[in-house]
């Protein structure tokens, strides 16, 4: 069984979703860990509900982000986790995990990547008035949101469409999307993934 570690900053729905699809055999793999970079977020009460390990760690504890990421980087060679899964994760990954997992870090993001990267990616999208928005899990990098592309799934913006309902569509099809992929991936089907999916 392939042993990977979430990392989540926020609610951690996505982050349940994939330890959910593990424990139910869905995806073939061990949630070996949790690791928080906010104190009192929700997802470490979902990683306890689910038994789950965590690693909450605060940056401004450690000199430097090199040092942050290396206590990091020794929990998770401690537990020989193979793939890092960024779930709502708001913080930009330094070479020290980079270099240490290339090619094996993949995030989700609540947008059609290039469009609206960074931060509210929902409220970029309502403000541009487009129609169609979506999500997309791709490969990690050392920009914001960038990285080759792995799947996505477009969403229509209705017209009256609130920040509240379109996030609801958009997570819907994050948790069933990114337990797929990243079975997927686990089996090695990584470099022929390139998913586009309409849902509406
Ligand atoms: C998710 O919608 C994810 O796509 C987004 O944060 C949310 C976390 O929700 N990630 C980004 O915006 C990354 N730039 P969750 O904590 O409930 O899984």
């Amino acid at each position: 069984m392939k042993k990977i570690a979430v990392f989540a900053s926020g609610s951690g729905s996505n982050f349940q979703a994939i330890a959910v699809a593990a424990q139910a055999g869905i995806l073939s793999a061990e949630i070996s860990l949790l690791v928080c970079d906010k104190p009192g977020a929700f997802a470490v009460d979902r990683a306890d509900m689910l038994g789950i390990p965590v690693l909450v760690i605060s940056p401004k504890s450690y000199p430097s982000k090199a040092a942050y990421e290396e206590e990091i980087l020794q929990k998770l060679i401690s537990l020989d986790v193979e793939m890092i899964v960024l779930a709502g994760y708001m913080r930009l990954i330094g070479p020290t995990l980079l270099e240490a997992y290339e090619g094996k870090i993949v995030n989700i993001h609540p947008s059609l990547l290039p469009a609206f990267p960074g931060k509210d990616a929902i409220g970029q999208a309502l403000a541009a008035g487009i129609e169609t928005t979506g999500v997309t899990i791709h490969y990690v990098d050392e920009g914001m949101d960038t990285g080759p592309i792995i799947a996505s799934a477009s969403v229509r913006v209705e017209a009256g469409e609130t920040r509240e309902s379109l996030q609801k569509k958009i997570q819907r099809i994050e948790h069933s999307l990114y337990p797929e992929v990243l079975e997927k991936l686990l089996n090695g089907e990584g470099e022929v993934l390139q998913w586009e999916r309409s849902v509406h």
